[in-house]
């Protein structure tokens, strides 16, 4: 039995928990007065994370450090002006898909999915750049002026090198690499849902390096095991072939995990007596069971003992009918598995060591309680065997473009899709931040046309430079995004061939694309000055309608698969999404039959250009018609 603890809550325990709970990277440890080790907040850190310039800190403590760690913290933590422009040249379908393809840096387009998708990613998959002394690593530290020009190149600034080789020789190997992967993972786990679950793959250049990041970023209570990934083909280079990878599998609050899926439907189970011979393992204890217990026999009354080996005492008596206990009776036995049974009979749901759910505790003819239990495992083992590796996602390269060498080192649409089928549910949003061909949208489409899912990506990947000599600059693909996009066509046409029951598949996208900010640079508040000419220039001249509602969409946490209609309102074009909840009209000189109509709409959210309102008197008007037909509209002004 557990020791009354006879003192109150130690508070300053507990609001350390919390604040590890808020900030796992804020946790540290350090030999108390007795000299025993003790849970501690590092409080560096956590200025850092509270603060917006680099804090400056120094004290012995157990820490994961390198040059550059609270830039990097300050770097996930800073805002971004920039904003996602929509391309409905490039994308298939895009009214109608909940897909997305997203160019641009994944740091900056992380924190623009923030706002939209907070909590609401269920897996995500990466493969980041291993670090092998040949990988590309984006170089974040580069001042806002120079942005601009990144953006449009994607992979260059002004002294280009914004996307630099990171070769061994370089003093900062790691921590380049570092500097590279701990924003970004810090900002993913803010899109995760609270039983959400990240899979990251990597080698041993920086598995050491990455685990401890990791566990800073997502607790190392939330880490569920690294997969070793068993390659048939070993790298024959050095003393041992090297025949693995590993995926790395955090969670971003393990028991909100609880289990993960299945991964067949043929479940098998096994019946097992639930008493043994009475001895020192199995010492005799009694269990109330309530009436209602399925049973399986004819129906009978039984008293006294239950004969065998095995022997149970009925205290009152067991009452059988019609296939069940009719009343309630106390038995005394040798159990084996007693919380299990308690546990099941209070309602919960039980499973066994080996993560076998045990469906249920029934009676049988000779009066014994047995379990039913799915043999099937839920846990799966670390160790991963049968994913191919590179070559079969060579071929799956060559089967849709005709050509294996269009993408160098692929990952299997096996991987992704596996992990996927673990952890996801049939309509959970799917992110892939360093997609390269967009394997992972491949995988999602496939696993839903195989189970009738309706899963949803999200891809992010840099418009990187394919190098002037490569089979996929030969095949007229000037960058990486142009190969990811073209796969998912490819891939998804395929798809739909093999799969012609599927008739809803989503196998669209909509593309969007990083850029700066679509307000001018210096922006005037209308404190600032009175004359009206100068907010017209407030947006700059190249940026669409269609770009300032994805701005708008973003800032006002719409989530960018959103359904888009564009309408007509007294001569006025009128954005529509999601069925009304939002209505903008970006159009200049907007009047008052157009801003009645909307009114009317009772939209959620009204958002017009500051330039449309001709004067205060104007603003005023619309003012009022909005009180008088829809109070609750939040209006707002680009
Ligand atoms: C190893 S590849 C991923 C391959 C992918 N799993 C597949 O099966 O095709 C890593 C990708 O991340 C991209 N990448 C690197 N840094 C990036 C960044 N900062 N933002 C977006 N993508 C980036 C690279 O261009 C590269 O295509």
């Amino acid at each position: 039995m557990e020791k009354l603890k006879m003192q109150t809550t130690n508070i300053v325990d507990e609001n350390i928990k919390k604040i590890g709970e808020l900030f796992p990277n804020c946790l540290t440890e350090r030999l108390n007065a007795e000299g025993k080790p003790e849970v501690a907040i590092d409080f560096d850190q956590l200025r850092q994370e509270l603060s917006k310039d680099i804090v400056e800190g120094q004290e012995e403590r157990y820490q994961f450090t390198w040059p550059d760690k609270r830039n990097a913290i300050r770097l996930a933590n800073a805002p971004t002006t920039d904003t996602l422009r929509p391309c409905r040249e490039e994308s298939v379908d895009f009214d109608n898909t909940q897909n997305l393809y997203i160019e641009g840096d994944n740091l900056q387009v992380l924190k623009l999915l923030r706002e939209n998708y907070l909590g609401k990613v269920k897996m995500i998959y990466i493969d980041p750049p291993y670090n092998t002394g040949n990988d590309f690593v984006y170089n974040d530290n580069f001042d806002q002026d120079k942005q601009e020009y990144v953006h449009n190149s994607g992979q260059y600034d002004e002294e280009g090198n914004q996307l630099v080789t990171n070769t061994e020789s370089n003093g900062r190997f790691h921590t380049d690499w570092l500097n590279m992967i701990y924003p970004r993972l810090k900002v993913a786990k803010d899109l995760l849902s609270d039983d959400g679950v990240i899979f990251i793959s990597i080698d041993d250049n920086e598995v050491e390096n990455l685990r401890k990041v990791c566990d800073e970023i997502f607790g190392s209570i939330n880490f569920a095991s690294p997969f070793i990934w068993s390659l048939p083909r070993g790298i024959n280079a050095g003393l041992i072939a090297r025949a693995h990878e590993y995926i790395l599998c955090y969670t971003k609050n393990i028991f909100a995990v609880g289990r993960f899926n299945r991964l067949s439907d043929d479940v098998e189970y096994s019946i097992e007596r639930c008493n043994k011979k009475i001895d020192s393992r199995h010492p005799e204890s009694t269990i109330d069971f309530p009436s209602g217990i399925r049973y399986e026999g004819p129906d009978k009354t039984l008293e006294g003992e239950i004969e065998g080996s095995e022997t149970i005492r009925i205290i009152g008596r067991e009452v059988f009918k019609n296939g069940s206990l009719v009343e309630p009776v106390t038995l005394s036995a040798g159990w084996t598995m007693k919380n299990m049974i308690l546990d099941w009979l209070a309602g919960r749901e039980v499973y066994d060591t080996k993560g076998q759910k045990i469906v249920e505790f029934f009676f049988k003819d000779n009066g014994k309680l047995y379990s039913k239990k799915e043999l099937n495992t839920y846990s799966i083992k670390s160790i991963l065997k049968d994913i191919a590796d590179t070559q079969k996602a060579r071929i799956e390269i060559e089967e849709l473009f005709g050509n294996q060498d269009i993408f160098s080192y692929p990952k299997t649409v096996d991987l992704p899709k596996l992990f996927s089928k673990l952890s996801t549910n049939k309509d959970s949003v799917i992110l892939d931040f360093f997609s390269g061909s967009a394997t992972t949208a491949h995988a999602v489409m496939q696993l839903n046309a195989e189970d009738g899912g309706n899963r949803k990506f999200i891809m992010v990947q840099l418009p990187e430079k394919t190098d002037g000599n490569s089979e996929a600059r030969k095949a007229g693909y000037k960058n990486i995004c142009e190969i990811g996009k073209e796969r998912i066509r490819r891939a998804g046409k395929k798809i739909k061939e093999e799969h012609p029951e599927a008739k809803n598949l989503d196998t669209g996208f909509r593309v969007l694309k990083l850029d700066s900010s679509n307000m001018q640079d210096v922006y005037y508040t209308p404190a600032d000055f009175n004359d009206r000419d100068l907010f017209e220039e407030n947006i700059k001249p190249d940026r669409t309608d269609e770009d300032l509602l994805f701005q708008t969409m973003i800032e006002l946490g719409i989530e960018l698969s959103a359904k888009t209609i564009k309408t007509e309102i007294a001569g006025k074009t009128v954005w529509n999404v999601s069925d009304g909840y939002l209505l903008a009209c970006f159009d200049e000189e907007v009047n008052e039959t157009t801003i009645t109509e909307i009114a009317k709409q009772h939209p959620y959210y009204f958002v017009m250009r500051d330039s449309s309102l001709a004067n205060d008197n104007v603003a005023d008007n619309f003012e009022q018609i909005f009180e008088h037909y829809s109070k609750g509209t939040i209006r707002r002004i680009l």
